[in-house]
């Protein structure tokens, strides 16, 4: 019995903001935030969206295919978490029509939590083959004006049913991981934009990457050649570079040819949608199948999954037979292409205009009729949605 992805889709805010407009307002040269950096540009939220409405967003684009009462279980991984107490997966099982006899978390370690969810995910299915769980992971990156971190802001959510169909890619059974205690990365509960010490967390992922794959080689016999292709956790898309490079001489010629190129296709949509911290890696994931040209069933994709703080982990998928029906890259192209480009003035006053104040009764800027589930203001110091429809 394989267990492994069966469904997977994308969703991000309808608002951007172009990286050059951005170097040129922080008195950067473009080339270092594209290229240096390399970001071109990154969604930007609205006061109508949270992770709640991106996570539901993004499943509904597959949740009418399934059969609802399979699905046992919701896990929504996340560290930007609407409330403090109760968990997003309750608001997403709500929106999206689940059954009540269903188990719903919430789930944090920075960017990691995503990655935990979806082996849980696969462990829980191996026991209960008749059942299926939904995997969200969302999450808002906010750093803040004029921070160095801005550059590598960025939203959205990854939603995936994990279940003995998997119709798009088998979880090998070839996990490695670890966790270091590392002060690189934070939020306190008092602050709505992270605290990080960048350079300090990329030596940490380099670092994580390279034991990892060191051990993951010795336990699965495998080496780089065997791999079709990889997708990383992706704060900004040099760092998975930064990642590959440590590696790439242990491939033949041709094979570092081939994962140069596919790293290329793995960075395409993060390039332009920015940090979606837990959701990251399987964006990247999304990219690589997306715009890569010659991935066949029977293909193995490294992922290396990394969250701050910090715990890492690195596996491996199997494609399946017919993957490329899973995959909507018309839809996920048109949505990016669809958002509306902001100027610096218009982005600052969006970034400023949030909601975070439960205190005050008050109304987002929702606009109606769009068909998506959006955060519509505080009633009693409780969050109001609107359902999509
Ligand atoms: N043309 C081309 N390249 C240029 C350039 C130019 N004109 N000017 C500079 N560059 C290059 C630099 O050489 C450098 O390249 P290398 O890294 O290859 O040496 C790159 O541009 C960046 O330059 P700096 O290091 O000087 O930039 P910076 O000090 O502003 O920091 C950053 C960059 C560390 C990414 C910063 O934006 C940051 O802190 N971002 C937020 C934190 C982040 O994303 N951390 C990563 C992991 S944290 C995470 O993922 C979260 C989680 O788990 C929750």
């Amino acid at each position: 019995m394989s267990v492994g992805i069966e469904e997977i889709a994308f969703y991000t805010p309808a608002l951007s903001l172009d990286m050059v407009a951005l170097a040129k307002a922080r008195d950067e040269e473009p080339d270092k935030y594209t290229i240096g950096i390399g970001q071109t540009t990154q969604s930007v939220v609205p006061n109508y969206e949270d992770v709640v409405t991106m996570g539901v967003n993004a499943a509904k684009n597959f949740i009418d295919r399934v059969d609802r009462e399979s699905i046992d279980m919701l896990l929504f991984a996340t560290e930007s978490g609407v409330d403090n107490s109760k968990s997003g997966a309750i608001f997403a099982k709500n929106f999206l029509g689940l059954k009540d006899g269903i188990r719903a978390i919430e789930l944090k370690q920075a960017c990691y939590a995503g990655t935990f969810a979806l082996m849980q995910a696969k462990d829980f299915v191996t026991l209960h083959p008749d059942k299926k769980v939904l995997v969200i992971a969302s999450d808002i990156a906010r750093y803040g004006l004029k921070t160095p971190g801005e550059v590598t802001q960025g939203a959205g959510a990854v939603a995936m049913l994990v279940s003995t169909e998997p119709k798009l890619a088998v979880i090998n059974d070839d996990t490695v991981y670890m966790v270091k205690d590392e002060p690189d990365f934070w939020r306190p509960i008092d602050s709505d934009i992270a605290l990080v010490d960048g350079h300090q967390s990329t030596d940490v992922y380099k670092d994580m990457f390279l034991e990892l794959w060191g051990r993951y080689k010795q336990e699965s016999g495998l080496s780089l050649n065997d791999f079709a292709g990889w997708a990383f956790h992706m704060p900004y898309t040099k760092m998975a570079k930064k990642a590959l490079d440590q590696i790439l001489p242990e491939a033949s010629e041709e094979g570092q040819a081939l994962l140069k190129e596919r790293l290329a296709a793995s960075q395409y949509y993060n390039r332009h949608v920015g940090n979606l911290y837990t959701g990251s890696l399987y964006l990247s994931l999304l990219s690589l199948l997306d715009q890569s040209t010659g991935l066949v069933a029977g293909d193995r994709l490294g992922l290396f999954s990394f969250g701050s703080g910090a715990e890492a982990e690195l596996f491996s998928l199997t494609l399946q037979e017919g993957f490329e029906k899973v995959l909507s890259k018309q839809a996920t192209e048109a949505m990016l292409a669809a958002r509306k480009p902001l100027s610096m003035s218009e982005y600052e006053a969006v970034f400023l205009d949030q909601r975070f104040d439960s205190k005050n009764t008050q109304k987002t800027d929702a606009p109606a009729g769009t068909g998506r589930c959006q955060f519509t203001g505080w009633q009693d110091q409780y969050r109001q949605y609107r359902i999509a429809k």
